[in-house]
């Protein structure tokens, strides 16, 4: 099963993630531009952890959804170092 990961965690990025695992995908790992933000979706989803960067869950997770603000999904992107075979969802 593939690790999930979240990177923006608001409307979007909490259904999505807890609606994932309610169907037993596997998010591990969430980050967001504020701690709070991140912290408050893993604590909506077993097993997933609140990282510090996004570079931080494209580093854990291989399946990665960019769910910021459409406005900040190019930068987002391009300031992660991807890893061969990983796969990224822009919403
Ligand atoms: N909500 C809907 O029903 C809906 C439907 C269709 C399309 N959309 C689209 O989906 C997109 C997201 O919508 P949303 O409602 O989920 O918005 P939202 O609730 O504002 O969530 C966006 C999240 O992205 C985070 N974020 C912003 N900049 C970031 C960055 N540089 N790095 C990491 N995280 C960052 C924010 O972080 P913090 O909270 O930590 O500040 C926030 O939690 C929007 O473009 C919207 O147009 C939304």
């Amino acid at each position: 099963m593939l690790r999930l990961g979240f990177i923006g965690a608001g409307t979007v990025g909490t259904a999505l993630a807890v609606r994932l695992s309610s169907k037993d995908y596997r998010v591990i790992a969430v980050s967001s531009r504020s701690q709070t933000s991140a912290r408050k979706l893993a604590q909506a989803v077993s097993g997933c952890h609140a990282l510090n960067s996004n570079q931080a869950v494209a580093d854990t997770a291989e399946l990665i959804f960019i769910t910021t603000p459409d406005d900040a999904i190019a930068s987002v992107a391009s300031e992660i170092q991807w890893h061969r075979k990983q796969s990224v969802v822009l919403r």
